[in-house]
């Protein structure tokens, strides 16, 4: 057992409001993502509501997804929307160049996917092809689903059934353009972005477009620069950033059969976020002071080798209690950098890297992720509440990490949220919470923890892992102790 730890969390009501947005997810099509997950198609005898399984919508449900970004990813810079729309027996058919090679049939296009999201409550975020399509294909596309008067899109909208616009409000301009999105120069894109935000029309949705420039590869502070120097602030109301845990890039190791030395390392990444936040802030408060662009990490996630036997393009993965500890940190720095941080968008949704769910033909797993997103929800959209404390050491082989990540809200209620991760594979670690700042009766508490960080839901062993009540703490005169042990996951809710 290390060392207590203090903690000071403060009742300032001048901290920022945690977006809901910051639990957003990302769906794209890529492996069995969309077909074969999502989406079953309307004839499945998977129940389904216009094809899209409704066991997968309640659980999307449950977690209130606040955001879904689509249709890509890499994909979104091959994909022209057009072919997604009208009768089935229109539609051409598209070879996903990036994923796997399959040709897929245009059966998921924009009014699915569009629909789906009111389905959820979700807020819809089209990425857009700018990698191979043109500035008139994505003039088109907002006026396809955002104009309600008579205009060739608007009425072509109407012809295949759908009267009244969608109102979508985010807009990727773009994805990775510094990758697969086209291999350009940060230069190149900004000139690039300047003419198609350009022709990004508002018509008459009442909030707004909100466009997203596409950001930076991890830690690549010239690309963050130069959108921000280069790109007209009244033409931009967000950069976007990817980064994604792992063990190392050229070797990801097993997702389930992995030792200490590789989930050391995959924490490392996953923490780098915290860095990662700091410094794209730091670049934006320079050319941004007062804070009108915001940081949109539309890509974050644990990324390892594929299950074996599956595709190597579809991006299977299995889902342990070391994504439970990428969640639960990275939504942690999520939350404690709201001040720039408005969106994150995990990748991806079902059947594809850190997937909040599993699916085989009929059946669906829940992921310890998922589990973490779920106990995290009380997060969204409340009042962040700046906590202060030397966070004590997870060491391994001479190196160390924080063990313990912190992150606390009030609700409109004025109910306290307090989510802390214990990342240290050995030790259990104690935490004294000073809340004397608070007038507050108790806590009622969740905890996400297994014996093994391997451990992980199989459609065998459906519930292996599912959050319990947390006992372990005590709560008086304003002091909340407790021993969080390794590798585990709590949310306390005040009484
Ligand atoms: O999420 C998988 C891929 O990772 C996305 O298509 C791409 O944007 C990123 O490189």
């Amino acid at each position: 057992l290390q060392a207590q730890t203090s903690v000071v969390i403060s009742n300032d009501v001048d901290a920022p409001v945690i977006n809901r947005n910051i639990y957003g997810h990302f769906a794209e099509h890529l492996g069995r993502c969309i077909y074969g997950g999502l989406y079953v198609g309307e004839d499945s005898e998977i129940p389904n509501t216009d094809g899209v399984r409704n066991d997968l919508i309640e659980a999307l449900k449950n977690l209130q997804i606040p955001i879904l970004r689509w249709p890509g990813g890499c994909f979104a810079d091959t994909y022209h929307w057009k072919d997604g729309i009208g009768p089935q027996e229109d539609r051409p058919t598209i070879v996903n160049q990036w994923w796997g090679g399959v040709t897929e049939d245009n059966s998921f296009g924009t009014h699915n996917f569009l629909n789906l999201c009111e389905v959820l409550g979700a807020e819809p975020y089209l990425a857009a092809n700018i990698g191979s399509g043109t500035v008139q294909e994505f003039a088109d596309w907002i006026q396809y689903v955002n104009h309600s008067g008579e205009s060739p899109m608007a009425n072509l909208r109407r012809e295949y059934g759908r009267e009244k616009p969608w109102g979508v409000k985010y807009w990727g301009v773009g994805n990775e353009m510094w990758g697969c999105g086209g291999n350009m120069t940060p230069e190149y894109y900004a000139n690039l972005y300047r003419q198609y935000a350009t022709f990004m029309t508002n018509w008459d949705n009442e909030t707004g477009l909100y466009r997203i420039a596409s950001g930076a590869n991890v830690d690549d502070y010239h690309w963050t620069e130069v959108i921000m120097r280069d790109v007209p602030h009244h033409l931009i109301e967000g950069v976007a950033l990817h980064s994604y845990s792992f063990v190392e890039w050229g070797d990801k190791g097993d997702a389930v059969d992995f030792n200490e030395a590789q989930y050391f390392s995959t924490m490392q990444t996953a923490l780098k976020m915290e860095e990662l936040v700091t410094k794209h802030s730091e670049i934006m408060d320079k050319y941004d002071p007062k804070g009108e662009i915001e940081l949109i990490v539309d890509e974050w996630g644990g990324w390892y080798d594929v299950q074996e036997g599956t595709n190597p393009g579809f991006l299977y993965q299995q889902n342990t209690m070391r994504d439970a500890m990428i969640a639960g940190v990275s939504l942690n720095i999520f939350n404690n950098h709201s001040k720039r941080v408005k969106m994150a968008n995990l990748a991806q949704t079902v059947n594809v890297l850190q997937a909040v769910a599993l699916t085989d033909g009929a059946k669906m797993i829940l992921t310890p992720t998922y589990h973490v997103m779920e106990m995290y929800k009380v997060h969204q959209d409340a009042q962040l509440l700046p906590v202060e404390f030397d966070a004590p050491e997870y060491t391994f082989e001479g190196e160390s990490l924080p063990a313990v990540s912190i992150s606390a809200s009030k609700d409109s209620i004025g109910v306290l949220h307090i989510s802390a991760v214990n990342i240290d594979a050995e030790n259990e670690n104690e935490v004294e919470f000073d809340l004397s700042g608070f007038d507050l009766d108790g806590f009622n508490a969740e905890i996400l923890v297994s014996e093994t960080l391997q451990d992980h839901n199989t459609f065998d062993d459906p519930e292996k892992i599912t959050p319990s009540e947390f006992k372990d703490f005590k709560f008086k005169k304003g002091r909340l102790k407790m021993t969080l042990p390794p590798f585990s996951v709590v949310v306390l809710e005040s009484k």
